[in-house]
């Protein structure tokens, strides 16, 4: 995509758009569908699209079928909003097609995150970076692309954002435990056809990670870079100082370690902050539960804290195991524990929050 689909060329905005999904036979383009549903989202139309393997297949949308068609730079004619998930290098091969034809693209992919003038947005944390004059267009003009943050990124930020803005994060150190959703359905079934592998005593199949997952857990399966960091851990850090606004001198320090776990749908994360100012567990407690998008699951008593089971199929962020960090003395280190739906908030709900936004 050249710099060219990146402008605000396209500045239609409605009450009723029609909305294409990229990708909708995957694993966060079903869950697109039920989204829409859920949410009541006015739909002037939509428009199914994914590879030539599914055209003709229908899908069922509020009780009608609604036939798949294969995914060409023509499919955009007359779609108001476009979804893109179906991996990065769709969304850069079509999103310019996509933008030419007057579309906004709410991509999925990691492909335009951090291209300059293309807002990371995650409408509870910086709805503010769609608005035209926040990011130097004319009134009423909106940006031909915006990008949805990765998946562990939002669920991270939905429960850090209001202890940063209450009283800054200074550091931040992150572990995940990432469900299988994250590379897609054919990662879900693999998860499920190696545990019924396992139990019944034969050789796991090992076709979309080269190494066993069912009872087992591995580094993340994104690339590694020089530095030894993944990418997913990278993306991270780099899409938090985006989303943030933070300029060079200003960033937060972040470090994460991501890894894969044999849970089907929701990520799950031990977060480590050192605070600019001290904060008791009760005022973290209280700043978490009046976050929107956020709920507390923290209960000490009862040993009874988040689960990946908890947060499957629900939209709302878990966050629990609120505490002083032991080692960081004078009330300036906090650790939380978070689970988030990996499907809902971290990819398809997200995206159609942006979308909501830019409902006239
Ligand atoms: P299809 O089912 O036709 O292959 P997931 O992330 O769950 O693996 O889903 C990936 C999505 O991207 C699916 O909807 C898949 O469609 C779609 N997709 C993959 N390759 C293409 C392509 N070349 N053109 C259009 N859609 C594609």
């Amino acid at each position: 995509m050249t710099s060219a689909g990146m402008q605000p060329t396209t500045t239609r905005r409605t009450t009723h758009p029609t909305v294409a999904i990229v990708g909708a036979t995957g694993a966060v383009g079903q869950e697109f569908l039920r989204v829409l549903d859920q949410r009541g989202f006015p739909l002037g139309g939509l428009k199914l699209l994914a590879s030539a393997r599914s055209a003709g297949k229908s899908v069922e949308f509020q009780g009608k079928p609604i036939v798949i068609d294969e995914l060409t730079e023509q499919s955009f004619g007359g779609v108001d909003i476009a979804l893109f998930s179906a991996g990065g290098s769709i969304s850069k091969q079509y999103a310019q097609a996509a933008t030419d034809a007057g579309a906004i693209v709410v991509d999925n992919s990691s492909a335009f995150r951090m291209t300059d003038g293309v807002p990371l947005v995650v409408p509870e944390v910086n709805p503010e970076a769609i608005t035209a004059a926040n990011i130097g267009l004319a009134e009423g003009q909106v940006p031909g692309v915006i990008a949805n943050p990765n998946c562990s990124t939002i669920i991270m930020l939905l429960a850090v954002t209001p202890i940063h803005r209450a009283v800054g994060v200074k550091r931040l150190v992150v572990s995940t435990y990432q469900a299988a959703s994250g590379a897609g359905a054919a990662a879900m079934a693999e998860l499920e056809q190696q545990t019924r592998e396992v139990l019944a005593g034969d050789e796991p199949t090992c076709d979309i990670f080269p190494q066993q997952y069912a009872f087992n857990l591995f580094s993340h399966n994104s690339p590694l870079k020089e530095n030894g960091y993944n990418e997913e851990e990278l993306k991270m850090v780099h899409e938090t100082h985006k989303i943030w606004g933070q300029a060079e001198d200003t960033k937060t320090a972040i470090t994460a370690t991501c890894i894969r776990v044999p849970v089907m749908r929701a990520h799950a994360e031990s977060i480590n902050l050192t605070l600019e100012r001290p904060l008791t567990e009760e005022q973290a407690g209280k700043l978490l539960a009046d976050a929107p998008g956020v709920s507390l699951i923290d209960d000490r008593a009862g040993n009874r804290f988040p689960t990946p089971l908890d947060a499957s199929h629900v939209d709302d962020v878990f966050v629990g195991r609120i505490r002083h960090d032991l080692s960081q003395p004078g009330g300036q280190g906090l650790d939380l524990f978070v689970c988030g739906d990996q499907v809902r908030k971290g990819a398809a709900l997200n995206a159609v929050q942006i979308a909501e936004l830019l409902l006239d």
